[in-house]
């Protein structure tokens, strides 16, 4: 890396301002820390204040946002955005459309309205064909796909990273990459997801992509440069 944090965007090998939407756990959590260990400047959107404290443990500032309510004003003064929540597997359809859906496409609005131009989604193995996936995941797979659509339409240099299921085994820095589709379902650490996304963010050449993604043999970068 040869250059500075806060520089105007975030060509190859630069430092960015990164936001980490769903960053309280999961995925977004270990691309917080990810992004720091590699001198990114990291801002995590928690909904509940209490969260803060823990990120700015690991080096993170933190601001509180909610994708169904008052989330503008966390994407102030960033470079790149990273969109790592969800409603989660316990909540109905309702929760999936204003989270997944109709959150998502907020979060595309206000990167628009920032002039953001980066921007890396964490969608869902299958989503590039609902129908594919399993009957009970229609619905969420089908708002993954609809807000996948919206973020490679809007302009952004949009990347859309599309996982297998998520484990917390430790991180290989190997996976296998499908472009667009991977041929069966698999699994993925959640470490190893959130390192292709921060990988994404690194190799501006990624923009325009959507790709789906399980554990592999490939070197993460590798499999990108491959794309
Ligand atoms: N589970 C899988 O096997 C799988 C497979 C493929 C893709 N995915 C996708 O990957 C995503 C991340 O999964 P994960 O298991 O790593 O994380 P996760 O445990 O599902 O965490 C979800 C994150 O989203 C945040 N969030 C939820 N509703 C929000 C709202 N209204 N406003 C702002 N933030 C909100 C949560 O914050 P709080 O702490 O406030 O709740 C949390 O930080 C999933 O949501 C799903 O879309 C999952």
């Amino acid at each position: 890396m040869n250059s500075h944090v806060g520089e105007d965007s975030p060509e190859e090998g630069r430092l960015v301002h990164l936001l980490v939407i769903g960053s309280s756990r999961g995925t977004g959590r270990s691309l917080v820390e990810q992004a720091i260990r590699a001198g990114h400047q990291v801002r995590g959107m928690v909904r509940d204040p209490e969260q803060a404290s823990d990120l700015e443990r690991v080096g993170a500032t933190a601001v509180v946002g909610d994708l169904e309510g008052d989330l503008e004003h966390a994407f102030v003064d960033v470079d790149a955005v990273a969109f790592c929540a969800g409603s989660g597997s316990s909540t109905g359809p309702d929760a999936t459309l204003r989270v997944d859906l109709h959150g998502a496409v907020r979060t595309v609005d206000c990167s628009l309205a920032q002039g953001i131009e980066r921007y890396v989604m964490l969608s869902a193995i299958s989503a590039g064909d609902p129908m594919r996936g399993r009957t009970q995941l229609r619905h969420y797979l089908a708002a993954k796909h609809a807000a996948d659509r919206i973020l490679l339409a809007s302009g952004l240099q949009a990347t859309v990273v599309r996982p297998g299921g998520l484990t917390d085994d430790p991180g290989t820095g190997r996976i296998a990459l499908g472009n667009p589709q991977l041929p069966d379902r698999g699994s993925i650490p959640r470490a190893d997801v959130a390192a292709t996304m921060l990988a994404c963010l690194e190799l501006p050449a990624t923009a325009g992509a959507a790709f789906e993604i399980i554990s592999g043999d490939t070197p993460i970068e590798s499999a990108l440069h491959a794309l």
